[in-house]
């Protein structure tokens, strides 16, 4: 097999490509080639070391991918070769509320990720696809796709008619406007630039902000909303944007806690948490239940998720750098094997 993996630290100077004896399945496992893999912001955090004790290299990089089963443990029922699957990022995770050990089972570390050609998985550790995907589209599904899935659904799940808005246009954010919009929600999004907000409406936001002519966004939603307020906010800024987003949501609303692309130290004026009853809700990517659920709304509404760039295996630093320059609209994903779609 080949693979990329930190060795010796972490940075663009310890990533580099390897090779080894494929490894062959337990039991209870299955052998995967991999076809593609797609980057989250969280990748980014990884590659610069920032990720806690807990993550160490030796590392393969990345929690999201496809790939296709080719060899079944003795004991595995319910896949067989052939069957095209990704791996959950929480490999522990199979659904209710989370395991408290949910953090030492992360794909991507500390678990080795899905940056390779193959790579041998718990069978309970992976879900089967929507067919109508390509493999770079799939490839997106397993972090960013349940994280928005997880944000819209949970114990309030996203209403016909109900208004969300949605920070930034980054991978979690274009899967959010797409899900919410089958759910037929009213989507409002914030963005950087008046490009990024084309892109947003033709993908089907219905309002959109561009931050970088409107600073105070905060009310410009609330004008969007007749002076009341979103009833959720998908929370992805983090430190600079979670004043703005209290201000944004209505008395009794939801802001759904995901991101911190804006710092980790946020500052929050109480009285405007407390005296409106607002529940402020964390999302942790969400369980194998949610990845399917989710596929099965994929499947139905035949929802693809927004690809911005493709590399080829060879290429996967560039890729890094592609995420870290925030340039690209959509998923940045990577072909494992040169026939990936
Ligand atoms: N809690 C969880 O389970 C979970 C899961 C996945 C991701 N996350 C977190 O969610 C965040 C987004 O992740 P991602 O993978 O979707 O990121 P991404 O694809 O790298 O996109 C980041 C986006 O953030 C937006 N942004 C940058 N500065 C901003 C600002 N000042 N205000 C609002 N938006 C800003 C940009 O969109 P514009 O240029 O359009 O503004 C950018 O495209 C990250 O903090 C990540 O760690 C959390």
């Amino acid at each position: 097999m080949r693979y990329w993996a930190f060795t010796g630290g972490f940075g663009y100077e310890n990533l580099a490509l390897h090779e080894a004896e494929t490894p062959r399945p337990g039991p209870r496992d299955v052998l995967i080639e991999m076809r593609a893999a797609a980057l989250n912001f969280r990748d980014l955090v990884v590659l610069n070391g920032q990720h806690g004790r807990a993550v160490q290299p030796p590392l393969i990089p990345l929690s999201d991918g496809v790939g296709i089963v080719v060899e079944t443990g003795s004991e595995v029922r319910d896949l067989a070769p052939g069957d095209r699957v990704a791996p959950c990022f929480f490999q522990n995770w199979e659904g209710g509320g989370p395991p408290s050990d949910l953090e030492a089972a992360r794909l991507g570390g500390p678990l080795d990720g899905v940056l390779c050609s193959h790579r041998v998985l718990p069978s309970g550790g992976v879900v089967r696809v929507p067919a109508h995907l390509s493999d770079t589209e799939a490839a997106t599904l397993p972090c960013a796709g349940v994280t928005a899935w997880s944000a819209l659904s949970g114990n309030v799940p996203v209403r016909p008619g109900e208004t969300v808005l949605i920070l930034g246009s980054g991978g979690v954010a274009l899967m959010a406007v797409l899900l919410a919009r089958a759910a037929g929600a009213r989507t409002i999004v914030t963005t950087s630039s008046a490009e990024r907000a084309e892109r947003l409406r033709a993908l089907g936001a219905d309002e959109v902000i561009d931050r970088a002519a409107t600073p105070d966004w905060a009310s410009e939603v609330r004008a969007l909303t007749g002076g009341a307020g979103v009833d959720r906010v998908l929370e992805l800024g983090g430190a600079r944007t979670l004043g703005d987003a209290i201000r944004s949501v209505r008395t009794g609303g939801q802001i759904i806690l995901i991101g911190n692309v804006t710092g980790n130290k946020a500052e929050v004026f109480l009285p405007a948490v407390l005296t409106r009853q607002l529940t402020l809700r964390s999302v942790t990517v969400g369980s194998k239940e949610a990845f399917v659920a989710m596929n099965r709304a994929l499947d139905q509404h035949r929802l693809h998720p927004v690809v911005g760039a493709v590399f080829g295996f060879d290429e996967a630093a560039d890729a890094f750098r592609a995420l870290e320059g925030q340039s690209v609209f959509g998923n940045i994903c990577i072909r494992i094997v040169q026939d990936a779609d």
